[in-house]
């Protein structure tokens, strides 16, 4: 199980920086360039959080998908803070099933090193689930985010930070991105970031409702994928070259709980993909 210690390990990626690797789930957070490099350039930059969240008149809701030993929420909080006398309102509601990735990390503090200034703040959020560091409220919701995102505000901003489509499958199904565009509301502008630059996943969040674009570089991919619920928000929205390879692809189908795995995309779902309004010239 992932809230035993014996879960994880300490290792150092290729920049030198160290991170955790998952035992169960034989995958390191945050590979290649670490934890911090990651988070920011994915995640804080991308996002264009401090912009955004400065621009906002009420509260800046931030959805940190898959807490684990949370780079990415601290990550962000150092990039809002700096910005916390401009009157900024931010909450970041962090969603693990587990947070045996964080204990794990915090006993491991001083090898990590992004944790070390951080280190109150994250006892008070395991002790009683918020915490709070300037003007930037942090809460965890334990369990099964399938669930728990639907006692959260409607955010503007998604980590989406969850293990790969092969060992975590459930987070990346038709289904659960088709609720999870629910929880958007149509006055809240948001973007969802994450890792991963696969074909079927892209397909898997265009039907669910989204509008998906190329996403940045990270030193890992050359580059990720970047979601929104407004096509004015992308910088390089996915095209109609894209949307032509994604016919011939063999692995363009999108991920459903009773996929069988890798294949070209049906009929039935290529004529729901080329009527997106993404699409429309
Ligand atoms: C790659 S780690 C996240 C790393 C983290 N964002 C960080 O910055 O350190 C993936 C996390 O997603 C969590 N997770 C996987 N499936 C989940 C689910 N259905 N609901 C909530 N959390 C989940 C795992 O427990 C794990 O902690």
């Amino acid at each position: 199980m992932d809230n035993d210690p014996a879960a994880f390990e300490i290792v150092t990626v290729q920049s030198g920086a160290r991170s955790l690797r998952s035992r169960n789930h034989g995958e390191t957070f945050h590979p290649v360039v670490g934890p911090m490099i990651e988070a920011v350039a994915l995640h804080v930059r991308q996002q264009r959080l401090v912009e955004r969240a400065a621009a906002e008149e009420g509260t800046f809701v931030i959805w940190d998908v898959g807490l684990g030993a949370a780079a990415n929420a601290i990550a962000a909080i150092e990039a809002l803070a700096q910005q916390a006398t401009t009157g900024l309102d931010v909450e970041i509601h962090s969603f693990d099933v587990t947070d045996g990735a964080l204990r794990f990390a915090l006993s491991h503090a001083a090898d990590l090193g992004y944790l070390v200034p951080h280190v109150a703040t994250i006892e008070t959020l395991l002790a009683v689930g918020e915490s709070a560091e300037t003007n930037i409220r942090w809460k965890f919701h334990p369990g099964d985010f399938r669930e728990t995102m639907f006692a959260a505000p409607a955010p503007h901003a998604v980590l989406y930070d969850p293990y790969s489509p092969q060992s975590n499958p459930d987070m990346w199904t038709l289904d659960h991105f088709t609720q999870m565009r629910t929880c958007l509301s149509p006055e809240v502008t948001c973007l969802l970031t994450n890792y991963t630059r696969s074909t079927a996943v892209r397909v898997t969040l265009l039907l669910a409702g989204f509008f998906v674009g190329h996403g940045h570089a990270t030193g890992e991919k050359d580059q990720t994928t970047i979601a929104s619920n407004d096509l004015a928000m992308l910088e390089e929205p996915l095209d109609a070259a894209w949307l032509k390879r994604v016919h011939r692809s063999t692995n363009a189908a999108p991920l459903r709980s009773t996929s069988a795995g890798i294949a070209p995309i049906s009929p039935e779902d290529w004529a729901r993909l080329s009527s997106h309004p993404q699409f429309a010239s």
